[in-house]
């Protein structure tokens, strides 16, 4: 072969024997000076990072996205503004309980973690397939994944501590009963649409601001899986949507998703009728139309999965001008937990590896670190201020100022209805979709030991609506609840 490159170490010099290690004689025990046999088991040992605390098994794709409605009315975000304009972004779609290696068609959330590469720097929407969430307050997201995890004594899943801590946190019941619902299983990651799920607020270029919720939904149409093929993929097949999305796109059939957002005006947040920032719940698209923004078509693969997909960084506070946080306390303890999880995962210098790496110009003052990869900023000046004509801020970054009023303390939602819009998607389902429904949840309430949990479960059933309790009790032949 003509190109024929020659094997070489780390440090660029060439390998003389990749076969053999250097023995003392032919039986004789290994050098210790055979440094490339050491450097090659060394960096074996590393070749892991620690994967993903929640969302770990997943898969990524490029693509690009195109404004189809220009709403710089709403925000001054650069890559939202003008019809035509395009943007690179790459998504990372996955699971959020199992491990690395765990099965693709389970019933679960799926992540849908979007990062656009913005000519004003990256923005991530590192949102789900599901508009809500099982809890709204951080403070309770480490106890929750818990539940899904492995139960730490006996390395198994734990059905009754996912029914504990939802019987006890009511909350969750509009989300789990999207998770049981036949959503819970969707047939690829082309057939599910995706949610930023949280309120965020987009401010124009007078400095108006409003708040906004984005909804991407598949041009593929939303198809789930039978609960029986699911589980028999799961053992043929655990990286089945891996599969379905790499070879989708390596032919040229590019899924895509049209993007939307509903618009809420700022003074509209003190009166609308539940708190809007309360990320178990849905705002009405009567009160809110979509209003469509763009579409998003994937259309090139990874070349390399740990560089891009692995290593990739996505977090909800990576924000461009235009867009900003909510009050919405999730989102709050997510501004913290991206970052501190990246700088654990990947290393302070994450925003460095080529996937991460915005393609606006990087400027800022941060130096060293591990793995810094680039030329560590050179010779250029590495404070602020300063009399040598270093990056200066821009007035138009800067954050729109907002009321705030109230004690500080730790005070609960003001409203406890956790039952009208769960009800209200129960109502919403054919006879078959509920009977489906009811099924997995009886299945999975099953294994639930103490029956006081399953009780307490089955009342908050009941109240989202008498029927959907009475069926999940006479499922689990227990006492339907008297009254809601
Ligand atoms: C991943 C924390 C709520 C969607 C992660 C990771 C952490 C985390 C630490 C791993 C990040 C990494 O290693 O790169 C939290 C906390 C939450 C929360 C503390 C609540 C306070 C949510 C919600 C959503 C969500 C409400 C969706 C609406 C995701 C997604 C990923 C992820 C999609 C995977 C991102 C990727 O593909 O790299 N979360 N999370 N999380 N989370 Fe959350």
């Amino acid at each position: 072969m003509t190109n024929q490159k020659n094997l070489t170490t780390s440090w660029g010099a060439p390998v003389g024997d990749n076969q053999n290690s250097i023995t003392a004689g032919q039986r004789g025990p290994v050098l210790i000076q055979d440094v490339h046999l050491l450097e090659k088991l060394a960096h074996f040992n590393r070749e892991r990072v620690p994967e993903r605390v929640v969302h770990a098994k997943g898969g990524g794709a490029f693509g690009t996205f195109t404004v189809t409605n220009d709403l710089s009315k709403y925000t001054k975000a650069k890559l939202f503004n003008g019809v035509g304009k395009e943007t690179d972004m790459f998504i990372r779609f996955s699971s959020v309980a199992g491990e690395l290696g765990s099965s693709d068609t389970v019933r679960d959330p799926r992540g849908f973690a979007v990062k656009f590469y913005t000519e004003e720097g990256n923005y991530d929407i590192v949102g789900n397939n599901t508009p809500v969430f099982f809890i709204r307050d951080a403070i309770k997201f480490p106890d929750f994944i818990h539940t899904q995890k492995r139960d730490p004594r006996t390395h198994l899943k734990n059905p009754t501590a996912v029914w504990d801590f939802w019987s006890h946190s009511p909350e969750s019941l509009h989300q789990v009963t999207i998770l049981m619902s036949d959503r819970g299983i969707p047939a690829t990651w082309r057939h599910t649409h995706g949610y930023g799920s949280h309120t965020f607020k987009w401010v124009n270029a007078d400095g108006q601001a409003v708040w906004v919720k984005y909804h991407f939904r598949t041009e593929q149409g939303v198809k789930n899986l039978d609960v029986d093929l699911a589980a028999k993929i799961a053992g043929e097949n655990p990286d089945y949507y891996i599969d379905d999305l790499f070879n989708a796109i390596e032919k040229g059939d590019f899924p895509a998703w049209k993007l939307y957002v509903q618009i809420m005006p700022i003074e509209d947040a003190d009166t609308y009728r539940f708190d809007p920032f309360d990320v178990t719940k849905v705002w009405s698209q009567k009160d809110y139309p979509l209003i469509e923004l763009g579409r998003m078509e994937l259309n090139r693969n990874p070349e390399n999965y740990f560089a891009e997909v692995e290593q990739a960084t996505f977090s909800p506070g990576t924000f461009v001008p235009g867009v900003e946080a909510s009050p919405d306390k999730m989102l709050q303890g997510r501004l913290f937990a991206y970052g501190d999880a990246h700088r654990y995962r990947v290393g302070a210098n994450h925003n460095l590896l080529p996937v991460n790496r915005p393609k606006a110009e990087v400027n800022n003052n941060q130096r060293d670190g591990f793995m810094r990869a680039d030329d560590n900023g050179g010779r250029s000046v590495y404070y602020e201020p300063n009399s040598f004509g270093g990056p200066t801020e821009s007035q138009e970054a800067r954050l729109t100022p907002f009321d705030i009023s109230g004690q500080a303390a730790q005070v609960a939602y003001n409203s406890d209805d956790h039952y009208t819009q769960a009800g209200d998607l129960y109502r919403l389902l054919s006879p078959e979709e509920r009977t489906r429904l009811v099924a997995n949840i009886v299945g999975a309430m099953e294994p639930v030991e103490l029956e006081e949990i399953k009780l307490r479960q089955i009342s908050h059933f009941y109240k989202a609506d008498p029927e959907y309790g009475t069926r999940i009790a006479e499922g689990l032949g227990l006492a339907v609840p008297q009254e809601a």
